[in-house]
């Protein structure tokens, strides 16, 4: 599953990606609350880490470990380093350094982490171009550069100067470094993303206060664009997937198989994404799968969605009261049946075959499910 993992640290940085979730379920482990759903039509699971180091870590290894997700992204407020950065800025994170790693007596470098090589912790290139075209579509004031991470919230000129100049870094946060530590140690892409909401100044506790709900928004808003962006498979890069078997079953059919595609491991998950990127959200009740092969793909779908499914099967197979359309083939004509049961008034059915040929088939298992409840039928080439 192509699952991004979404990370903030307080309720502020994660409000507006859970009220915007669609197909929200909520998993608690170890304390921390994970929302799984749809966003931006990608499969994502946010968690509100909590402030600091540990929260933060933990809460990463968990969407990696538990959650599987492909990359995260960290998204929230910080406070400025660079003079020229005002509150409500964005910092896309070109790397991150623990600012409080101090193994200096023992011979490592001031952000080292002691009897490793790590030190600053590189966001993904591929994900930082993403988050600059994100930004500059949205508008946004924004610069790329180094964030400080360290468990200090830090409200003194002198020590936002003196990090400043010891490491080179921007802005000041609580939880990045640990979250890209934890990625680097897993082979998972991450990207931070912050809006400043201080200047690490005296006056930071009160105007973190202040800006902290503004400064999210735009952190969120070039997340959510960034989501837009990110790409899922082309179909037509699937297409190469499928076999086309030349006169089978019968001279002049161009038979296309697609068992060339389902033994192909990336491929059939691919192609599986798509499709729960495409229905995810739309309110399916269940799904019908037309035999033999719709099986493969409706049922892999509906478990995807969370849903029922329900099978749409050849005459005399189904052993309780059925109903039944025909329909004609590209070499003769035969019939579906489906359970009288199976569907009910109001319930919202997504038909599922493996793919369309003359679309008869699909269409005689539309009209029996639209017997039975609404008619829901959505086919795109
Ligand atoms: N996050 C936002 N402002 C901060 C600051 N001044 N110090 C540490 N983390 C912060």
């Amino acid at each position: 599953m192509n699952r991004t993992g979404i990370m903030g640290a307080l309720s502020e940085e994660v409000e507006l990606f859970v009220s915007i979730l669609a197909d929200k379920s909520v998993h608690h482990f170890s304390g921390i609350t994970f929302f799984s759903g749809i966003l931006a039509s990608q499969p994502v699971v946010v968690v509100q880490s909590g402030a600091g180091k540990v929260n933060a870590a933990m809460s990463a290894q968990l969407l990696i470990s538990h959650f599987g997700v492909e990359r995260i992204i960290f998204t929230g407020v910080a406070g400025a380093l660079d003079p020229e950065l005002n509150p409500l800025d964005v910092v896309i994170g070109s790397d991150s350094v623990q600012h409080d790693m101090d193994a200096v007596h023992l011979g490592f470098a001031l952000g080292q982490v002691p009897f490793t090589e790590y030190r600053f912790f590189s966001g993904s290139t591929a994900l930082r171009g993403l988050a600059i075209a994100a930004a500059q579509k949205k508008g946004l004031s924004f610069r790329e550069g180094r964030i400080l991470t360290g468990d200090q919230f830090i409200q003194s000129p002198e020590k936002s100067a003196q990090l400043r100049t010891l490491f080179e870094g921007v802005c000041v946060d609580m939880e990045s470094a640990a979250v890209a530590q934890v990625c680097h140690l897993n082979h998972v892409p991450h990207l931070i993303i912050r809006s400043i909401s201080d200047r690490a100044d005296s006056s930071a506790h009160v105007d973190f206060a202040q800006f902290v709900r503004a400064a999210s928004r735009n952190s969120f808003a070039l997340v959510h664009e960034l989501l837009r962006e990110l790409i899922l498979p082309p179909v037509h890069s699937l297409k190469s997937s499928v076999r086309t078997v030349p006169h089978w079953p019968r001279t002049g059919i161009m038979f296309r198989d697609i068992t060339t595609l389902l033994k192909d491991r990336s491929a059939f998950n691919a192609a599986m994404d798509l499709l729960v990127a495409r229905y995810a959200g739309q309110g399916i009740d269940a799904v019908a799968g037309i035999e033999a092969r719709g099986f493969i793909v409706g049922a892999v779908l509906a478990h995807r969605l969370g849903v029922g499914f329900v099978p749409v099967r050849k005459k005399g197979k189904l052993p309780a009261e059925t109903v039944f359309e025909e329909y004609a083939l590209e070499y003769g004509t035969d019939r579906v049946e489906i359970h009288t049961d199976a569907v009910s008034e109001g319930m919202r059915v997504l038909v599922a075959d493996d793919l369309l040929a003359t679309g008869g088939t699909a269409s005689a298992a539309c009209r029996l499910v639209s017997r039975l409840g609404e008619w829901y039928w959505s086919v795109r080439s």
